[in-house]
């Protein structure tokens, strides 16, 4: 039987699926819901959907049949083959000018292929980004969807109203072809990891190095939320040392095991930015980290042979604490620098079509790297769109330069305690790497030839060169 009134499609009714559904019929439009195990949806039906426009499907079969053509179906199962597991019973059953909308954290590369087999049927493949957790899926996500550009007009009025807002802009656009929209939400899941590894490494220099207590961390990140550094990040990591184990009416975070876990969205934004040849140091060194993290019982036992300088703080721990802050925004500037480097790159090369400025407008509500320096990040893509890179705004060129001085000593005095700090010390080279004009790669270059007879280019004339290096 048909709904007419039924707008869109959901399936995959897990935490993501069932918040977005309610999310959608509080915004005003009917949706069908279908989840493989029928109880889940029963369950959903029965407990949380009250009398919101939800209907239910029991199968696939019944799934299409209660919607209106064209329809408008949204995927939102685990990354993988579940995927491509609901897309194949799909494929059964829908009509050409249908569109199929995969939202979850896919890679970029099954998206292309899917897009390709959805193609061919005549139906409309829209690869999306979703970010914000739970909580963003319920009351506004951040949407960043990509590919068919009909298959976005057919939903673009849903989007625009379960978004997120911020200074009442939804936070969705098109951000562009093909896998656009995944590689987007990817990328944004890399600059995720730097900035949580960022974020750890300042906690680790207040705590150890200059002996605060979770309370006084409190107070300090619930601060800086308020300043600069104004992001959701700082904003739950503020949250989180303010936060008791009821059992032990300890602070929960001194509970938690140090060994990070990871899906492998960071690792997929390292991969891809090496093989564009785009520097992401800042994220690649936040994947490292969390394998670094997760060897817990070998540093355990090196911790008891591996002996490093004392730790011991001495100078002014408020002039320390506005230091650290200094470092630690110029090192979150600098990874969404190389985020959106590599988002340009990757524009370029897949052909995506990407404005960065639309990105940047998309990430400012609802996702998880939201923070006060998307706006900045907007206005300085508005005013040059084909920026090489962020740090060449004269606005943010500015800024890194006040902060340099700062973030050399907070690294610096880092070092000096043995406290391991490689995102913020990767950040500070990278921002001196980019600003050399010079750097020994000639060095690298002799060495190639003189091993590989891999050749190099001179300063001094075109052309390129070979020399027996043992004929001195
Ligand atoms: C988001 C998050 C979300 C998820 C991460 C966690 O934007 O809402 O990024 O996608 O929480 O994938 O990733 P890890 O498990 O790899 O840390």
């Amino acid at each position: 039987m048909k709904f007419p009134e039924i707008e869109i499609g959901l399936a995959g009714l897990g935490v993501m699926g069932r918040n977005l559904a309610l999310n959608i019929a509080d915004r005003g439009a009917a949706v069908a819901v279908y989840n493989r195990t029928a109880g889940v949806t029963r369950n959903f039906i029965e407990h949380e959907v009250g009398n919101r426009a939800i209907y239910p499907a029991y199968s696939i079969a019944e799934f299409i049949d209660l919607q209106p053509k064209p329809r408008a179906i949204i995927i939102l199962v685990q990354s993988g083959p579940p995927v491509d597991m609901v897309l194949k019973e799909l494929l059964l059953f829908l009509d050409p000018g249908d569109t199929v909308i995969d939202a979850g954290n896919s890679h970029f590369i099954d998206t292309n292929r899917r897009a390709k087999v959805l193609a061919n049927r005549n139906l409309f493949f829209v690869g999306m980004g979703i970010s914000g957790g739970e909580a963003g899926a319920r009351h506004g996500p951040s949407l960043m969807p990509g590919g068919s550009r009909k298959g976005y007009d057919r939903v673009q009025a849903i989007f625009n109203a379960i978004a997120a807002k911020a200074n009442s802009e939804p936070c969705v656009a098109y951000i562009g072809a093909g896998s656009a929209g995944h590689y987007t939400k990817m990328v944004h899941n890399g600059v995720e990891y730097g900035l949580m590894q960022l974020i750890a490494e300042s906690y680790d220099l207040l705590k150890r190095g200059a002996g605060l207590s979770v309370d006084e961390l409190a107070e300090i990140y619930s601060r800086w939320n308020q300043e600069e550094l104004n992001s959701y990040l700082i904003e739950i990591t503020a949250k989180i040392f303010k936060y008791r184990d009821t059992a032990t009416d300890r602070p929960l975070v001194d509970l938690i095991l140090d060994a990070a876990k990871q899906k492998g969205t960071g690792k997929w934004t390292s991969w891809d930015a090496m093989d564009l040849m785009v520097p992401t140091p800042s994220i690649d060194i936040a994947v490292a980290m969390r394998g670094l993290s997760s060897h817990k019982a070998e540093r355990r036992e090196a911790s008891q042979v591996l002996h490093g300088p004392e730790i011991k703080f001495v100078g002014d721990r408020d002039r320390f604490i506005t230091q650290m802050k200094n470092a630690l925004f110029a090192s979150m500037l600098v990874t969404f620098a190389q985020g959106l480097a590599q988002l340009r790159e990757a524009s370029l090369v897949y052909n995506y079509g990407i404005n960065l400025e639309s990105v940047a407008k998309v990430w400012r509500g609802g996702c998880i790297i939201r923070a006060g320096l998307l706006e900045g990040i907007r206005a300085a893509y508005r005013a040059k769109p084909d920026l090489p890179n962020l740090l060449l705004d004269p606005q943010f060129a500015k800024k890194l330069m006040e902060r340099q001085a700062d973030w050399r000593e907070v690294v610096k005095t880092a070092v000096g305690w043995g406290i391991p700090v490689p995102g913020l010390a990767v950040s500070l080279a990278y921002f001196d790497g980019y600003r050399s004009e010079w750097l020994p790669a000639n060095l690298i270059q002799a060495q190639r030839d003189y091993f590989g007879a891999h050749t190099y280019e001179r300063l001094d004339k075109e052309g390129q060169f070979h020399t027996d290096w043992e004929k001195i």
